[in-house]
């Protein structure tokens, strides 16, 4: 276990009508905000109506960026920069999933630089200055309400970059499962596979002194399967989407990464098909998570996964390990197509011509040999080919 300093500063307001506690929450930064958020989900289920109702009856003014994309892009975050220049903005309030929020981070720091924001993700400009961001999560997925990462892609240069600091990483959020009531079943599915996504990339670590973490991550797993089962059943369960909601944000808020070290393996090469072909991150990932782990299935890591097996799927611990393992990568597979996400790449758009070139940018973006199985581009390309 590494040394670690454990300083999560998102305040979470949790639960059914936690939306009363933003006006003054905005009110300790200033009262001028950015309102952000994507493609008008947020309007059809009256979250804007309560949002703005509250800044105005509290004297808070504001300004909006609407229409930020699923996977969110560079001139979004060029636009909102723009928007808090001009109007003096104090606070960013993003209201959505993980793609609205991701966008609202890096506004907050693309206001202070004198440029594209394109640079902070390429890494010409370092991020220097910030605004507060404050998010209304309406899609349990990425945890990106309590994590310090964003992800922003540039689709004319087919590139996904992630930006991390400190000072990204949510003032408060407001997590009312409530509002999740209307995602519908794909974008449950590919966020419920996301959260577990998230869990096993840390799950799956070289490091093995996490006795606690680990069953806290296989908590979590079975939460997510359990629960995600049920919130496609029943969209209105809030036991459901409670559950999933909070799974979102622990899976990635650093508690149970701190101490690993933690570079992930199935992110990148999913970034890379989101990048070139502009899917749904969480299906990208299902579709690849049962894929590497029967290609990294070894002697080296097989003890690993037959605990997976044992702790996750309830398998029968007095099986042989190569059989715990193998069932338990079959049964990933199976939560994955009873949730009804796509099984392959084809079905998702990705052709073939472009395997290649997303395996030489993934392997290039694979964090070397501290991931749990180092893989170069012709691994990846393997994996690729697997899943069509
Ligand atoms: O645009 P609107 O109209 O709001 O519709 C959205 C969008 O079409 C819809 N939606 C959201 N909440 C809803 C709703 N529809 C009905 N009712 C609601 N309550 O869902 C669609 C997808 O939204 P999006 O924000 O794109 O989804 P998600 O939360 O999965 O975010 C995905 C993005 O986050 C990045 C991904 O790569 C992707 O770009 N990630 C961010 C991470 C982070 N910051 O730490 C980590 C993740 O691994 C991930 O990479
Ligand atoms: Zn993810």
């Amino acid at each position: 276990m590494y040394n670690f300093t454990y300083d999560i500063g998102t305040k979470v307001h949790f639960g059914k009508g936690q939306i009363e506690k933003l006006p003054e929450a905005v009110k300790e930064y200033g009262n001028k905000v950015l309102l952000v958020y994507g493609h008008g989900s947020i309007r059809k289920n009256g979250l804007y109506d309560t949002i703005t109702k509250g800044f105005r009856e509290n004297g808070i003014e504001w300004v909006e960026l609407s229409g930020v994309d699923p996977n969110p892009r560079h001139t979004s975050v060029d636009e909102g920069a723009k928007l808090c220049r001009e109007n003096g903005v104090d606070v960013i309030v993003a209201v959505g999933g993980g793609s609205t929020i991701d966008c609202s981070k890096v506004i907050s720091c693309a206001t202070f630089y004198d440029g594209p924001s394109w640079d902070l993700l390429i890494k010409k400009a370092k991020p220097e200055k910030f605004l507060p961001v404050m998010t209304v999560l309406t899609l349990a997925a990425t945890g990106s309400e309590m994590d310090c990462g964003a992800v922003i892609s540039n689709m004319e240069t087919n590139d996904k970059l992630f930006l991390a600091a400190p000072e990204m990483r949510p003032k408060v959020s407001i997590l009312d499962p409530t509002y999740t009531f209307s995602v519908n079943k794909y974008q449950t599915a590919s966020g419920t596979a996301d959260i577990m996504s998230h869990v096993l990339e840390t799950y799956f670590s070289p490091e093995k002194d996490f006795y606690m973490l680990d069953r806290f991550c296989e908590g979590l797993l079975k939460t997510c399967i359990h629960y995600g089962t049920i919130a496609l059943e029943q969209p209105e369960n809030y036991e459901a989407r409670a559950n999933l909601m909070w799974a979102s944000s622990w899976g990635i808020n650093d508690m149970i990464g701190y101490g690993k070290r933690g570079p992930w393996t199935v992110h990148p090469m999913e970034h890379e098909l989101s990048a070139f072909f502009d899917i749904t991150h969480g299906v990208g990932l299902a579709i690849l998570t049962p894929a590497w782990m029967e290609y990294v299935l070894s002697d080296n890591t097989v003890d690993k996964f037959a605990e997976y097996g044992v702790n996750v799927f309830g398998i029968d611990a007095g099986l042989e390990k190569y059989e715990i393992a193998r069932a338990a990568i079959r049964k990933t597979r199976e939560v994955f197509r009873s949730w009804g996400i796509p099984e392959t790449l084809r079905e998702v758009g990705i052709t073939e011509d472009k395997l290649e070139i997303m395996a030489q940018k993934a392997a290039k973006s694979l964090g070397g040999d501290t991931v749990y199985v180092p893989l170069n581009a012709g691994d990846v390309l393997k994996i690729y080919k697997a899943c069509f």
